[in-house]
């Protein structure tokens, strides 16, 4: 049967009820059945904020691409709007891929990638417009793909031609898409006065690996800013530790291309991937991520709780000196509720604090290493823990999961992830953190966003235990039940 959205509303409004609950957030984004990878379309329009997913509702594993839909009035709290698009058409029928979303005074526009096989049977990937006008339903334009294998410069591989970021110009509009070439990776530039035709003017930006997917581009305090996952890039120690990171360039467009300053991977976590940003009307920058991994199986996967995927939380953008900050979202303090705070707490060994507890919560804390590793046990049941350790000497700050519970990570390359490091950016000996735990997952926000960790972690134990272990002071510590 082809697919449909009614098809697919019909299943979620039957089969939502009967995910099982366990592990589900209470603060983040997942889907009401069924799988979720990249966040799309996210955006702002006519006062409110629409973001879209790439989601797969019947079975929670990725399959044939739909988008998903909510609607958010402060990127907080989201409500489900429905199936806003389905693979049912000619030129999309193998799946609706990853795109952006284009306000245009009362109409929508999503601009994403159709999947479909050509004349020979190969599956080619070519770029579709859909549009609303009551931010519900999605019609897609009968002169789809507005951008396809026709428009490709030679040398150019039509099967991995994805994810456009469509924005406005003076002149008109402007998408960028990424795209294999013979030797390299790059992202192409396409222009258009009509959002029909298009041109391509050339490459936009390469030699960030082999397949530099789902761009983001946007001005940001002085600086171009492009963030892509880039397939295949060289790994490099601590600072791109897996083939497939997940980056940020800044620098400066000249003549229609892209010259990077700064390069550098967005967050040193495990799972974060496939990212959007949204310019909020009071002019912030703000970036949502797929708070997981290509190639990672789940345990509400494993165990058959009918879910998979979720979204971080949204983060303020900043850049400063070129580099790239990240901060939780302002919005995120109006969930917060039952406070705790303790001031002046000497660690000495492993240690408690009384009453310190707490499954869904933000927690901050400063830090003045006095020698050795710094350890915060989170989601604690006993010997069963995810720690956060900082090593004053070498400035590493580490997540680790290998205590963590339930076992997760690729199985076909045995990298399970468990222990992801990043360098603490900086000369300041004091740490400060912002901890973000939910249910199954922690997000670790190092010295003011200048280094961020997102991990997941299904314990096994009820996990409300806080705990620390090594030789240091806590100057100050505060956390906040959110809910
Ligand atoms: C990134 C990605 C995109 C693609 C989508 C398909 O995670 O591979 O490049 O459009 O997922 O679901």
């Amino acid at each position: 049967m082809l697919e449909s959205i009614q098809k697919a509303d019909e299943f979620v409004r039957l089969h939502a009820r009967e995910v099982n609950p366990e592990f589900l957030p209470k603060y983040h984004v997942t889907p009401p059945v069924g799988w979720i990878n990249d966040p799309n379309g996210f955006c702002h329009w006519r006062g409110q904020y629409h973001m879209f997913c790439q989601f797969y509702p019947y079975r929670p594993v990725w399959g044939p691409m739909h988008w998903g839909h909510w609607v958010s009035r402060d990127l907080v709290r989201w409500d489900w709007v429905g199936v806003a698009l389905a693979p049912d058409s000619p030129f999309d029928d193998q799946g609706c891929f990853s795109g952006t979303a284009l306000p245009d005074g009362d109409r929508l526009i999503l601009m994403y990638t159709g999947v479909h096989k050509n004349a020979d049977g190969v599956s080619v990937q070519e770029q579709c417009i859909a549009e609303t006008t009551d931010g519900v339903h999605f019609t897609k334009w009968a002169c789809n793909p507005v951008i396809g294998a026709k428009d490709l410069p030679e040398g150019s591989s039509p099967r991995d031609f994805r994810d456009p970021k469509i924005m406005r110009t003076d002149a008109g509009y402007r998408a960028i898409v990424a795209n294999k070439g013979e030797t390299n990776g790059r992202q192409l530039s396409f222009s258009s006065s009509d959002l029909k035709h298009w041109t391509c003017d050339g490459v936009f930006l390469e030699g960030i690996g082999d397949m530099p997917e789902c761009p983001d581009y946007f001005e940001l305090d002085g600086k171009n800013v492009m963030i892509t996952c880039a397939i295949g890039m060289q790994p490099d120690g601590l600072r791109f530790p897996g083939t497939q990171p997940v980056v940020y360039i800044t620098g400066r467009e000249s003549d229609g291309r892209l010259v990077p300053e700064v390069l550098e991977a967005v967050d040193h976590g495990r799972e974060f991937y496939a990212p959007e940003t949204v310019l909020t009307p009071d002019g912030r920058r703000v970036i949502v991520g797929w708070l997981n991994m290509w190639g990672c199986e789940t345990p509400t996967q494993k165990l058959g709780h009918g879910w998979c995927g979720m979204y971080t939380i949204p983060r303020e953008l900043s850049v400063r000196g070129g580099y790239l900050y990240q901060k939780p979202l302002e919005e995120l303090k109006s969930l917060r509720g039952e406070e705790f705070g303790v001031r002046g707490v000497q660690v000495d060994g492993e240690a408690e604090i009384d009453g310190l507890n707490g499954r869904h919560y933000e927690l901050t804390l400063d830090i003045t290493p006095t020698e050795g590793n710094v350890e915060i046990r989170l989601m604690r049941t006993g010997g069963e823990y995810f720690a956060v350790r900082y090593n004053p000497a070498t400035r590493i700050i580490e997540c680790d999961r290998t205590r963590g519970g339930h076992k997760l990570g690729d199985e076909n390359t045995g990298d399970t992830g468990a222990i992801m490091r990043a360098e603490v950016p900086g000369a300041r000996r004091d740490l400060h953190l912002d901890i973000f735990v939910d249910t199954c997952s922690v997000e670790v926000f190092v010295n003011g966003g200048a280094a961020t960790l997102s991990m997941l972690n299904y314990p096994k134990g009820g996990a409300q235990g806080i705990s620390f272990a090594g030789r240091f002071a806590i100057d100050e510590l505060n956390k906040w039940e959110l809910a």
